[in-house]
């Protein structure tokens, strides 16, 4: 049986654990649409988001669907026709944000989440940082792929430093 499954998020910008995501969601349930939109607790972005769903399509594979979409998540499933949400879960914080709009999601929509398990390797990441680390000309590229990269180094205009040698 294959599904149809939303997976929404800011995407400012999408990195490695967002991919993981996308990836077990093909993995365990067919079909992934990718919605990149406004999350309201989070003003202080820099991609603007034309460009970030750019890039989310350039780094997902082909038979993921991406699409910007204003306002609310459940309009964005209802619109999509998806059978449920899923969204990663790093740590017991996410946990807390996320349970309060699953049940909200449920509650005004009827629409359901699945939380699926980021990978314990990739727990860690987060845009936030990524941006702070891009900004201050750190070293992002084991942390994203490489377009975005690319553009975060382009909107702050600074050379971007190699990450640190495993081996060392
Ligand atoms: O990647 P993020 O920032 O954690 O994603 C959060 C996002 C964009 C999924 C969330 O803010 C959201 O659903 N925004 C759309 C507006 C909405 O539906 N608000 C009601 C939430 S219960």
């Amino acid at each position: 049986m294959s599904l149809t499954v939303l997976y929404p998020g800011s995407f400012d910008p999408i990195h490695l654990g967002h991919l993981d995501v996308v990836d077990q969601a093909r993995a365990l349930f067919g079909k992934v649409i990718v919605a990149a939109m406004h999350n309201p607790g989070k003003p202080g972005g820099s991609i603007p988001l034309e460009q970030r769903v750019d890039l989310v399509r350039r780094c997902v594979p082909g038979d993921v669907v991406v699409e910007a979409f204003p306002g609310l998540a459940v309009d964005a499933a209802r619109h999509f026709g998806v059978d449920f949400i899923v969204k990663g879960l790093r740590t017991a914080s996410d946990f807390d944000v996320e349970q309060q709009m699953a049940h909200t999601n449920h509650a005004v929509a009827g629409v359901r989440t699945v939380y699926l398990p980021c990978r314990p390797d990739l727990s860690f990441v987060s845009s936030r940082f990524i941006r702070e680390i891009a900004q201050h000309g750190g070293a992002i590229d084991h942390l994203v792929p490489a377009p975005v990269a690319d553009a975060l180094r382009g909107v702050h205009q600074r050379p971007v430093q190699s990450p640190p040698d495993e081996g060392r």
